[in-house]
């Protein structure tokens, strides 16, 4: 997840965009850029680290620029150096292009492009886009009519060409009274001035100028001059926008309008689903994890797994560890970063350590993986942050792309583990022609990729029941205690929901494996006590059911996690439907509701969700 900003008018266009960029650096922060207009090319300054890395390299470079387009970065393409920051330029040095997204082509488009005398400066995909703009620009017939028109024609041709995410802007020198902006699966927004227009990716970051904004579509192509917006469709037909005025106070914007950053990244989940699968499903339905290259002969070699993280990383390993031993038939042990590295672990050359972390900085995990290195294993990483230490020193890195990760219960990234972990099952599976998931086409093969593509839009209808679980909320505010109950996958999402009901809402919230409920904490339940009982597993739903009728005759507020179209046991007080997949993908869909449910019950206690009490979002020491 990048940020982009840009400004067009008659005020000084750089620190403008520098100031609008500030507010979007929570998008990213490994480098950033601007780019302007100079006397014979377009001059693009840039620097790694924060934004105030930038403004020192900048000094009074474009001061009298009125047009300038800017970028904060955080690294999907290469690694977080000077060269792969943004603005990236052509061979002529005039076209200059922002991007936030991922262009699923460009390999092939950087070997055409290359063996057409292209010459490349960096490893990011989204330089393609600059040299695939210089060659439709070239071929432009010669001939009249408006250059802004003109150039915006050859845009478009040159965006039609990728696939994959975007939003983009564009800045040439031979037209500098125009910005050219384009947008697909990646937000984008054009702030409206008088004598003067703004873009960004996000309202938030335009709004110290204006509350005037139009919220570009997916396919929505763009022209902004200081006086006028034209948008049209990818083919140039005109497409009418009505703009917003955008009544939020500067705290609300700060959070895209949510009034905490974790609401903001629940709503996220959808998005940061989509794009961590993006890309990695080839039309087959082979998965495709470039940056794993494991050969059949490795994997065989790799005969047990053992998965090590901290918090909800860990509960993540918890559904991990049943994908893998279900669907890949390897032995495989979960264990706490911090309790592994003193183990004198069983692991060695034979063994796939699979670290997760959303920071890539978490300490304890950071010594496991050095203790598993130490012994011979191969280190793969689950990580959110590229150019972490996670990232940078295990053996293999898949990342995954929640984008930053502010409020410090972590929501989406656990979200994006989940599938990270289904897409590596697949993957490893296809390695194996003995399991029955190695087959690409196969049923079992494409079953399980089908319910990974459905699951953004089946995230999206599980957040729209946010108004029944935030009811749900208020009445159990006030319990005293809760438990979240159960088997097998359930099992792991019932961690994970009271780990987050726990951290933010201070209220005692422990997870059994529901069996377990008769061999002691059913002692516990008495009235104003709540038991979330999970029930998507059909296998062993008929056991939960008994269990939550053991509360239910003790007097415990019983709230059932089930399938849509299951019915409801008459125990329950509360019932909570989810969308229909996989056994496998279940605590995916699973846990917004419970991440919703322990930021209203959090909300109805006033705590501080995004700063909970003695809590840090990373925890660099052991
Ligand atoms: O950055 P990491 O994923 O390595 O962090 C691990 C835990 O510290 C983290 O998941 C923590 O448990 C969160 N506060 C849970 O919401």
């Amino acid at each position: 997840m990048c940020g982009i900003t840009g400004y067009i008018g008659s005020r000084p266009a750089v620190a403008i965009a520098l100031t609008n960029l500030k507010r979007l650096e929570y998008r990213g922060y490994d480098s950033s850029g601007v780019a302007f207009p100079n006397r014979t090319h377009i001059r693009v300054v840039r620097a790694t680290g924060r934004i105030a890395n930038l403004e020192r390299e900048l000094a009074d470079a474009g001061a009298d620029a009125t047009v300038a387009i800017a970028h904060t970065r955080w690294a999907t393409h290469g690694r977080p150096t000077e060269a792969n920051a943004h603005p990236q330029r052509d061979c002529t040095g005039r076209v200059a292009v922002v991007h936030n997204g991922i262009i699923e082509n460009y390999a092939e488009l950087r070997h055409q492009l290359s063996s057409e005398g292209h010459r490349f400066t960096s490893e990011t995909d989204t330089e393609v886009l600059a040299h695939l703009i210089e060659a439709s620009l070239a071929a432009l017939p010669n001939g009249a009519g408006d250059p802004v028109v003109r150039a915006a024609d050859a845009i478009r041709r040159a965006v039609g060409r990728v696939t994959g995410s975007y939003a983009i802007a564009v800045l040439l020198q031979d037209t500098p009274d125009a910005i050219y902006v384009a947008r697909k699966d990646s937000p984008l927004v054009v702030g409206l001035g008088e004598g003067e227009n703004f873009l960004a990716s996000d309202i938030p970051a335009v709004m110290r100028y204006t509350r005037r904004v139009i919220l570009l579509n997916d396919g929505d192509f763009a022209t902004i001059t200081p006086d006028i917006v034209t948008v049209t469709d990818i083919t140039g037909a005109p497409v009418l926008r009505e703009p917003l005025d955008v009544t939020w106070d500067d705290a609300a914007a700060e959070k895209g309008g949510y009034p905490h950053f974790m609401l903001k990244e629940i709503h996220e989940g959808p998005r940061t689903v989509r794009d961590t699968l993006r890309g990695r499903i080839a039309e087959s339905g082979e998965i495709v994890l470039p940056d794993l290259n494991f050969t059949s002969a490795q994997w065989a070699g790799l005969q047990r797994i053992a998965i090590v993280a901290c918090g909800t990383a860990y509960n993540a390993g918890m559904v991990g560890k049943r994908m893998f031993e279900q669907m890949l038939r390897r032995p495989t042990e979960v264990s706490i970063a911090s309790e592994f590295r003193y183990s004198d672990p069983l692991v060695d050359e034979g063994t796939l350590v699979v670290l997760i972390s959303q920071s890539g900085e978490t300490a304890d995990t950071l010594a496991a993986m050095r203790e598993a290195r130490a012994r011979g294993a191969t280190t793969l990483a689950i990580v959110n942050v590229v150019g972490s230490t996670l990232a940078r020193d295990a053996d293999f890195v898949m990342l995954t792309q929640a984008g930053p990760e502010i409020g410090v219960a972590s929501t989406k990234a656990y979200l994006a583990q989940l599938t990270a972990l289904a897409l590596l099952c697949l993957y490893l599976a296809q390695l194996d022609p003995s399991q029955p998931l190695a087959e690409v086409g196969g049923a079992a093969h494409r079953e399980l990729v089908a319910a990974l593509q459905a699951l953004p839009a089946q995230l999206e209808s599980c957040l729209e029941r946010e108004p029944e679980v935030a009811a749900l909320a208020s009445s159990m505010a006030n319990c005293t205690g809760f438990f979240f109950l159960g088997r097998g996958y359930d099992h792991a999402s019932s961690l994970e929901a009271a780990l987050k009901l726990k951290e933010i809402s201070y209220l005692h919230a422990e997870a059994y494996a529901a069996g377990e409920l008769k061999h002691g904490p059913l002692a516990l339940v008495e009235p104003g006590v709540a038991v979330i009982g999970f029930c998507t597993q059909p296998a062993t739903n008929d056991k939960m059911v008994s269990n939550l009728k053991e509360v239910k005759a003790r007097d415990g507020f019983v709230v059932t996690v089930l399938r849509e179209g299951d019915l409801a046991p008459d125990c329950a007080d509360g019932v909570i439907p989810i969308p229909n997949t996989v056994d496998a993908l279940m605590p995916v869909l699973s846990m917004v509701p419970m991440q919703l449910l322990a930021y209203y019950v959090a909300h109805a206690r006033s705590c501080d969700i995004d700063q909970p009490r003695n809590l840090a979002k990373s925890v660099t020491v052991e």
